[in-house]
């Protein structure tokens, strides 16, 4: 099946030869098209150029698609989700509101430990139907690709069971989906004080359990001041290693914990969150196969202070954008608010938001070769907007859906 989406405005984020990431300066260039067409055979991006192209008279189509007045871009890629959880948190919320910091909220109880207790008695089936809800909530706001973390298990089982229902999603979503196994995410209340035996069980169970039925493409740990040390970050990065799951960690949410250099020396895909980077932190990242990640969403409903996008970025690094949907510090899978907020909050450019939202982000979840722009041989994973002026006008407009038509593996959603 062949399809022509003819007449766009201007088709945005365009790569002829496909990039894995963009960073520094380049940041904020954007090949787009205007008056434009794409052509999608089938699930793949076949070709795309101008609407003066003269092939478009001679060849045929299964199916044509007017998007005057609208703009096409690739998909949003959101390569930070905690999106399989059971139950919300707004009481925590409205404790936050009252003056408890998170970290106050985590210290009795509260928190990560609190949605664990709520997945540990949910059934497979019923996470999977949660989580599926939101799947299609971020279809219709654009989003074609998403990470999904584990870490509301706490025990091997309930671990496993979260990652078998992120396998039941990729095996039926039609987004890319990656799976990433956070055991480290918090310290069960049984195990306060030895913390290393909880570390051990990452190690010797948690870990080879998850590779051995192939249930995770990534390791995830919470390095933080409060949460997991260096020392104990790295014993089970080196076990992820070993089974073949590349890092991707939180890192510098709650203080300069050490863990960017961590991530860095570890050479971890990703490291999100951090709030708190300095000189040296940037220092870290420059030369290195790690993207830094942040989280808007969290930084916002957390009123934490924000990451240095704008240092990073001139400094030469690239920056990527996530949402970060968890039901503690960031209940919205919306990748559009994120996209207001790196312009709003952190200064990023519109071209710089949408690099960082787009290939970025595909580059932090491994699938910059399938996703994150609009390539020959890509995904045709994009959506159609609805009318729009500018692109500036994507970012601006925050609190509406943008999107009109969604369209995963060619097909409309
Ligand atoms: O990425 N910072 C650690 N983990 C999550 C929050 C999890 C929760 O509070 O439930 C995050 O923000
Ligand atoms: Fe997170």
């Amino acid at each position: 099946m062949r399809t022509l989406v003819k007449n766009i405005k201007l088709l945005i984020n365009t790569e002829l030869v496909a990039r894995t990431r963009v960073q520094g300066s380049e940041m904020s260039h954007l090949d787009n098209i205007a008056n434009a067409f794409l052509i999608i055979a089938d699930d793949t991006i076949e070709a795309f150029g101008s609407m003066s192209d003269p092939r478009l008279n001679v060849e045929h189509f299964d199916r044509e698609i007017d998007a005057s007045g609208r703009m096409v871009m690739p998909s949003f890629c959101d390569s930070h989700t905690h999106l399989v959880y059971a139950g919300s948190r707004e009481i925590e919320y409205v404790d936050k509101i009252r003056g408890l910091s998170y970290e106050e909220i985590a210290q009795r109880g509260g928190g990560i430990l609190n949605s664990a207790l709520r997945v540990q008695q949910a059934s497979e089936q019923e996470l999977y139907d949660d989580a599926m809800l939101r799947i299609a909530q971020m279809t219709k706001l654009g989003t074609g690709a998403v990470e999904i973390k584990s870490g509301y298990g706490m025990t091997v089982e309930a671990e496993m069971k979260m990652l078998r229902v992120v396998r039941h999603i990729k095996e039926t979503a039609p987004l890319v989906v990656r799976a990433t196994l956070l055991g480290a995410h918090g310290i069960p209340l049984e195990y306060r004080g030895r913390q290393e035996a909880f570390v051990d069980l990452v190690v010797d169970r948690m870990i080879p359990q998850a590779a051995d039925e192939g249930l995770a493409d990534f390791i995830d740990v919470f390095c933080d001041r409060g949460f997991f040390t260096v020392a104990e970050t790295e014993r089970m990065l080196e076990a992820g290693a070993k089974h073949g799951m590349r890092a991707k960690i939180h890192a510098n949410e709650l203080a300069c914990s050490g863990g960017i250099q961590c991530a860095v020396k570890w050479n971890a895909l990703s490291c999100d969150h951090l709030e708190y980077t300095g000189a040296d932190e940037i220092a870290a990242l420059q030369g290195s196969a790690t993207m830094p990640t942040i989280l808007p969403g969290a930084a916002f409903f957390l009123n934490m202070p924000f990451a240095p996008a704008r240092t990073m970025i001139d400094a030469g690094l690239g920056v990527a954008m996530a949402s970060d949907c968890n039901p503690g510090s960031s209940p919205s899978v919306n990748m559009q608010l994120i996209l207001s907020m790196a312009c709003i909050n952190y200064r990023l450019l519109p071209e710089e938001a949408i690099n960082a939202t787009t290939l970025n982000t595909a580059y932090a979840m491994g699938v910059s070769h399938m996703a994150g722009s609009i390539a020959v041989g890509k995904k045709a994973n994009f959506f159609i907007t609805k009318p729009v002026p500018t692109l500036e006008y994507l970012p601006y407009s925050y609190g509406e859906n943008k999107v009109e038509r969604a369209f995963l593996n060619g097909k409309e959603q």
